[in-house]
């Protein structure tokens, strides 16, 4: 055995425990009071940086939260990678469904159960484990390396675009080196090339003044909540299909090839159903399970209230009812096009008698890449070391804000090579990272920048 995959098979310990101190912070990003500690999780990490040897480490403040920077320059006439990751976590709620408090990382099976075990603290910090390790064997990294960790990626990355943008020059690099996504099993590592984007609403319907006695005044006034129900049915049709107009008007066909590749994948459509809980799939018609979570748009319900939701009954005709609606998009719809057309259509869907207003909350382009681009190579190559089988090719359904930032503004060619497993949880009750995706995943970091220092 090398000398690095001897450093990493000893320090196991030592890496997880360097974990479970970054998932013990509650940095979730969207909830205001949480503020502090997403700072708290900004230095925190900056500080494990600097630990690991990284130079010139900063927490820089922007109008939400902070972005960690750091770099390490030692390597001339190498490539610069230029790492992105993120601290911040979704929100824990609901908490009684948590078999361990979110923020207690408690180690059951082989796996690590806290919020933001995977997704993406967890992966952030394979790549920090990897970087100890090339420091503490080789005195160095075999190639420069720029590191931005942000806080916000959870509420839709609204302040890294500027970042960037300032940071131009300073962040110049050859590939951006990207873990926050998934495998396609256990034993099966993936690299990803194409992601969805997202258009996140609120759709907010107040009726009467203030809330009424459903007998004394049910039948006589519109109910906010059903004219809500209304409106939300109407966003999609039997088949599965957006009704938005225009909806499809951008949305690019999967060719035949693509359609193949996916097909030929090892993929278990039954196990991952399974997993679910659900009894059925069920999506838009005429595409598989794969196409329709990788390629297809959707509109989903992420939440909705309105009226009484406590225990026993009360009668009441509400006055407010709201939902939150998100679409994920694939390429080439945009955002910001949509939203104006999403919201006349959903304000045509009124009922009489209520008024309905539409927030834009955020979005974020899809992101597509070349999937045999040269320096998907140096991946391909780490991945197969350390697994002993080649990595699938893969799309996912799931969003990161910035990727069309980093591939359109900054023209850079992206690895997204990430750990996660189907029944992770993430965002959801239980989120857990199994230990052979996170040593797995430490092992073929640490071969990647290797592998990247050897040029495309
Ligand atoms: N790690 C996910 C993105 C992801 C999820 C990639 C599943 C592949 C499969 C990321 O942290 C995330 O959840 N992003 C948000 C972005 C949104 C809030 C703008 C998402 O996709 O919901
Ligand atoms: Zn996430």
């Amino acid at each position: 055995m090398d000398a690095l995959t001897q450093y990493l098979e000893g320090n196991r310990e030592q890496f997880l425990e360097d974990l479970k101190k970054a998932l013990r912070i509650p940095s979730v990003s969207t909830q205001p009071a949480h503020r502090e500690d997403v700072r708290r999780c900004a230095q925190h990490v900056a500080d494990d940086l600097k630990a690991v040897g990284m130079t010139r480490v900063e927490v820089v403040p922007t109008a939400g939260h902070p972005v960690v920077y750091a770099e390490w320059l030692g390597a001339p006439g190498k490539p610069t990678a230029l790492l992105y990751g993120h601290y911040d976590v979704q929100p824990p709620e609901p908490l009684e469904l948590w078999t361990t408090p979110p923020f207690e990382p408690t180690l059951r099976d082989g796996k690590l159960y806290a919020r933001g075990a995977c997704d993406d603290k967890g992966q952030v910090y394979m790549h920090l484990s990897a970087l100890k390790a090339h420091m503490k064997v080789n005195g160095r990294l075999p190639l420069n390396l720029k590191v931005v960790i942000e806080g916000e990626e959870e509420a839709g990355s609204d302040n890294l675009e500027k970042f960037l943008r300032e940071r131009r020059k300073q962040l110049d690099a050859d590939v951006i080196v990207v873990s926050d996504t998934s495998m396609l099993a256990a034993d099966q590592p993936a690299l990803c090339y194409g992601l969805r984007g997202i258009l996140y609403t609120q759709i907010e319907v107040t009726g009467p003044a203030h809330d009424l006695h459903s007998g004394e005044f049910g039948g006589a006034v519109t109910n906010p909540a059903n004219a809500l129900a209304v409106i939300i049915a109407a966003l999609r049709d039997g088949d599965g299909r957006v009704t938005v107009p225009g909806m499809y008007d951008r949305v690019r066909a999967l060719t035949p090839q693509e359609r193949e590749g996916f097909r030929a994948l090892p993929f278990d459509e039954k196990a991952f159903i399974h997993e679910t809980g659900a009894p059925v799939a069920f999506g838009e018609k005429g595409y598989s399970t794969l196409e329709r979570i990788w390629a297809r748009p959707t509109c989903d319900v992420n939440g909705m209230w309105s009226g009484y939701i406590g225990e026993g009954s009360k009668t009441v005709l509400p006055s407010f009812a709201a939902a939150k609606v998100s679409m994920r998009l694939v390429p080439d719809q945009d955002f910001a096009e949509l939203f104006p057309r999403f919201e006349a259509y959903v304000k045509k869907l009124a009922s009489p008698g209520v008024t309905v207003v539409v927030k834009n909350l955020h979005g974020a382009p899809p992101f597509l890449t070349e999937p045999d681009h040269p320096m998907l190579q140096a991946a391909v190559r780490a991945l197969a070391r350390s697994w002993q089988k080649p990595p699938a090719l893969i799309r996912e359904g799931g969003s990161i804000p910035v990727m069309a930032t980093f591939q359109e503004t900054h023209g850079l060619p992206c690895i997204l090579m990430g750990f996660g497993l189907v029944d992770d949880n993430v965002h959801a009750p239980n989120e857990k990272f199994s230990l052979t995706s996170f040593h797995g995943g430490t092992r073929s970091i640490a071969y990647l920048y290797e592998e990247l220092a050897k040029g495309a």
